[in-house]
């Protein structure tokens, strides 16, 4: 294992309406002038826009609405306009993980005075200034946003889609799991697939230490969305189907799978091309890619990897070649299961005229030629995206 230093100081409060009695304190604690962003009105629909605003009451708010899903970069120069206009103390992000994304890029922006574009094009910049606490209220399960502390980030002018980190992960996240009852069965798939993405994405160490905790941790999540993303999609009101993909978000993507290994993403940063240019959801988007990139990293030396997912994830037994190989059709399978489409013309991209620009750019971002666990030339992910 690699050394490593773990501090993730997110306040988690994990459970039905307790943001009736809690939220309030909650944010008074960081000051009086809150913000409250939210996307296209979702939480309206719901209700729990007015349950929030009731929570707040004798505090100054402050509103920033129509966050888009792959928040775009207008958002939080209009939401940097209010927290400086208004001396904002704290933002209460209310939403998925668009909504929450923009808002920690909004709390840095207050204490920089130029274009916040400029941060999400250098993090750096960020840990040179303040940032104002976030507190949310997580609608969605799909990102683990709600307890890391990066973002992502869209700017359509540039047909870019970045990734930008930041100091802090949110002050307090509130997750009831009952607020995802009303999440659509697209946005279910999606998120579960997201999920499991970024379960994927780090089991695959470069050194291939033999780190137990964090394989049967990684291991366990794959198990619990595997098993209850069908049940949601099924009976969108479980509980139990809602808190365990909750927590599966939460858990998948706050560092902790990450602790002692080295590893880097090859995927995702795929997939923010396909959003960047095409605006498709993230989760259908890395779903569709996923089986692609399995293919395409499986070989005599990464062989153990998929066998011991195989073993422990998809319960399958036999020798290691046959266990292997059904490893990757059994994925393939369970994302087909979710019902969201399999392949690029199934979400509207019917040309390849895009495919060099997006390759290029993929394997700029993420030095996929160089860190990537099997590394990939801009042919290779050229090829990919072909292939799907
Ligand atoms: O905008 P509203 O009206 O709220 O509707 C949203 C939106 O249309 C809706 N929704 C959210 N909660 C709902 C609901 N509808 C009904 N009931 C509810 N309870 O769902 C739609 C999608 O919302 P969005 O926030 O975009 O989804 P998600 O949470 O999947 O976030 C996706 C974004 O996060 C980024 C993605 O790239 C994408 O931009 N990611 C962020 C990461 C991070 N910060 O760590 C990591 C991820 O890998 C990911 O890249
Ligand atoms: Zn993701």
């Amino acid at each position: 294992m690699e050394n490593f230093t773990f501090k993730n100081t997110t306040d988690i409060r994990f459970g039905k309406d307790r943001l009736d009695t809690e939220l309030q304190a909650a944010i008074a604690q960081f000051g009086q002038k809150v913000l409250v962003t939210y996307g296209g009105g979702s939480i309206k629909k719901s209700g729990l826009y007015e349950r929030a605003i009731k929570a707040l009451a004798g505090l100054d708010v402050t509103e920033l609405s129509g966050i888009e899903p792959n928040p775009k970069i207008a958002s939080v120069r209009e939401g940097q306009k209010l927290v400086k206009d208004n001396d904002i103390d704290v933002i209460l992000a209310v939403g998925g993980g668009s909504v929450i994304d923009a808002s920690k890029v909004i709390a840095s922006a207050k204490f920089y005075d130029g274009d916040p574009w400029d941060l999400v094009l250098d993090s750096k910049k960020r840990f040179a200034i303040d940032q104002l606490p976030v507190v949310d209220i997580l609608t969605l399960a799909a990102t683990g946003t709600e307890m890391n502390t990066g973002s992502v980030i869209s700017n359509p002018e540039t047909k870019q889609k970045l990734g930008t980190g930041g100091p802090n992960t949110p002050a307090v996240s509130f997750l009831d799991p009952s607020l995802t009852f009303s999440v659509s069965k697209w946005q279910t798939a999606a998120g579960s697939i997201d999920i499991f993405s970024h379960l994927t994405e780090q089991y695959f160490d470069q050194k291939g230490y033999e780190n137990d905790v964090r394989n049967g941790l990684i291991e366990g999540i794959m198990r619990t969305v595997i098993k209850w993303a069908p049940v949601a999609l099924r009976e969108p009101d479980n509980y139990d189907a809602r808190a365990n993909l909750m927590w599966a978000s939460t858990m998948a993507l706050n560092g902790l799978p990450r602790t002692g290994n080295v590893n880097s993403w090859s995927v995702h940063p795929i997939e923010h091309e396909l959003s960047a240019y095409y605006d498709i959801t993230h989760g259908v988007g890395l779903g569709i890619l996923t089986p692609h990139w399995l293919g395409f990293i499986y070989s005599e030396e990464t062989k153990p990897y998929f066998v011991s997912l195989g073993r422990n994830v998809w319960d399958l037994t036999g020798d290691d070649d046959t266990v292997a190989t059904q490893t990757i059709a059994k994925t393939r399978e369970w994302l087909a299961s979710l019902d969201v489409p399999t392949t690029l013309p199934g979400v509207g991209i019917e040309t390849d005229q895009d495919f060099d620009a997006m390759a290029k750019s993929a394997v700029q971002v993420n030095h996929l030629d160089q860190n990537a666990f099997v590394k990939m030339t801009t042919t290779d992910v050229r090829n990919l995206l072909e292939a799907s």
